[in-house]
């Protein structure tokens, strides 16, 4: 017989006289003559009400059936009488699948995020993570619809590689060289030549490199995987580890590049309410009063659009007390972002034209000499949800910054070749996923949006 989830059985229109549902125990209480099982199997955000009475085939087992337990029960899906759901399970046939001991740590209700993170193989099975995961799948999905709906490609860029895309040197290496005794050269340097690429290797901190070539030979892609930085961040939105979706876009200028990221956090957002009701309502109730008002008004308004040094000029004139002073040139802080799409304006927004000094050596210049083509995306209760830009096309212009970089022609060859070879104006961004998932759930740590998570020790 074919499992029925708890998700269709909860669907039914009508009842039928045997279905056969597995999953595990929430919770039990028994009566004189029958017991009621809250029954989940992770296959959406409720509970199947299951009774089991005398007559049930294998009822004289169902007091074993503590919380955590896997069972099955073949029975009859029937109209509720109860209050709370509108379907139950007359059991005829239980089964005890696996036992679990009263030693399963998720009992009942009322255990903190940080005890459920040192649990992480099990805390899927509780009703915030199974809510968070359920929504981080439909979430993903809606990234490849949103994509592949406006034709764009879906392309795989590696995640060995030997540049350093954003410059900042937070990379992890990869080596299969001997730590406690490498080769050197005569000089006395590891000697990488003797590694396993014959060169210096690294998981990569970004695929917009690579895929700033193929959009230059497709028109239109988008990746989205894993990403890795070596940062020694410890703060609620950082991870060792995640994911990340950079479209890039030929023939497209940075105005265009801030359009299609309004319109696909827009379409993100939108997706999951619609797709995701029970989770979003949880999260609403339970994490983050007031998600659902906030997310609805996100998709209401358009995203405010304001240059770098308006951005300071606001700053300045606020009248706030910062931790970190607000100077034209200086990076915009988290305060300070959040200041802006909080306090100023409670709203997102896209901050362009940032000064070109601390900023990666891709980012086309602009006629002013002094800020480059950049825009990041300030969200509401998180600050930077997106960064991106158009890229310097101009043969010259990006030999020049390369140079001033410290980078080497040789190193980028490959890059380099593209504005040598039918160059166009071309823009992309990054969303980082983790991040996105943060503000639909209003969950308030990168640790708790993503399975395993992988932060500095
Ligand atoms: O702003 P970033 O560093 O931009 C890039 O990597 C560009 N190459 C993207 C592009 O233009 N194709 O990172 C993009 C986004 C950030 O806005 C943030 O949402 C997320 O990636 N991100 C992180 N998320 C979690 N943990 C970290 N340590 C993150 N670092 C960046
Ligand atoms: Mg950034």
């Amino acid at each position: 017989m074919n499992r029925t989830t708890v998700k269709s059985a909860l669907a039914a229109t009508s009842p039928a006289e045997k279905i056969q549902v597995c999953g595990w125990v929430r919770t039990r209480r028994d009566a004189k003559t029958f017991s009621f099982i809250e029954l989940n199997d992770g296959s959406c955000q409720k509970n199947l009400q299951i009774i089991v009475d005398e007559n049930c085939h294998g009822s004289e087992r169902v007091k074993e059936a503590l919380t955590g337990t896997a069972i099955g029960v073949v029975g009859e899906l029937v109209a509720s009488q109860g209050k709370g759901q509108t379907w139950e399970v007359h059991a005829t046939n239980f089964e005890i699948i696996g036992s679990a001991p009263d030693t399963f740590p998720l009992q009942k209700k009322g255990h903190s995020v940080e005890f459920l993170r040192e649990i992480p193989h099990l805390r899927a099975r509780t009703n915030r993570f199974g809510a968070m995961f359920r929504v981080r799948s439909r979430l993903a999905f809606a990234v490849h619809n949103f994509f592949q709906g406006r034709g764009f490609s879906y392309v795989h860029t590696p995640l060995i590689t030997m540049s350093d895309c954003e410059g900042a040197g937070e990379l992890f290496r990869v080596t299969t060289l001997p730590l406690d005794n490498p080769p050197r050269t005569p000089e006395g340097a590891i000697d990488y030549a003797r590694d396993f690429f014959a060169r210096q290797a690294f998981l990569t901190v970004s695929g917009q490199l690579e895929a700033e070539t193929l959009a230059c030979a497709l028109g239109n892609v988008y990746t989205f995987g894993p990403t890795f930085r070596a940062e020694n961040s410890h703060t609620s939105r950082h991870a060792s580890e995640f994911w990340m979706i950079e479209p890039e876009m030929a023939f497209c200028d940075l105005s265009g590049d801030i359009d299609v990221a309004e319109a696909f956090v827009k379409h993100l957002i939108a997706d999951v309410m619609q797709n995701c009701p029970d989770e979003i309502e949880f999260f609403d109730k339970f994490v983050s009063r007031g998600l659902r008002d906030r997310l609805r008004h996100v998709l209401e308004k358009p995203f405010v659009r304001i240059s770098y040094t308006e951005a300071v000029a606001i700053l300045k004139a606020s009248g706030e007390k910062f931790e970190f002073p607000v100077e034209w040139g200086e990076s915009l802080q988290s305060e300070h972002e959040r200041f802006l799409t909080e306090k100023h304006f409670g709203s997102p927004v896209a901050v362009y034209d940032y000064p070109k000094v601390a900023k990666p050596f891709y980012m086309r210049q602009n006629d002013d000499g002094r800020t480059v083509a950049a825009a990041d995306l300030l969200v509401p209760g998180i600050g930077e949800i997106i960064g991106g830009s158009q890229r310097e096309e101009r043969l010259e212009c990006l030999l020049a910054a390369m140079h001033e970089h410290g980078l080497s022609e040789k190193d980028y060859a490959w890059y380099v070749d593209l504005r040598r070879f039918g160059s166009v104006p071309h823009a992309g961004f990054g969303l980082g996923f983790e991040r996105m998932l943060m503000f639909v759930t209003g969950e308030g740590n990168i640790r708790d949006v993503i399975p395993f998570p992988r932060t500095p020790a």
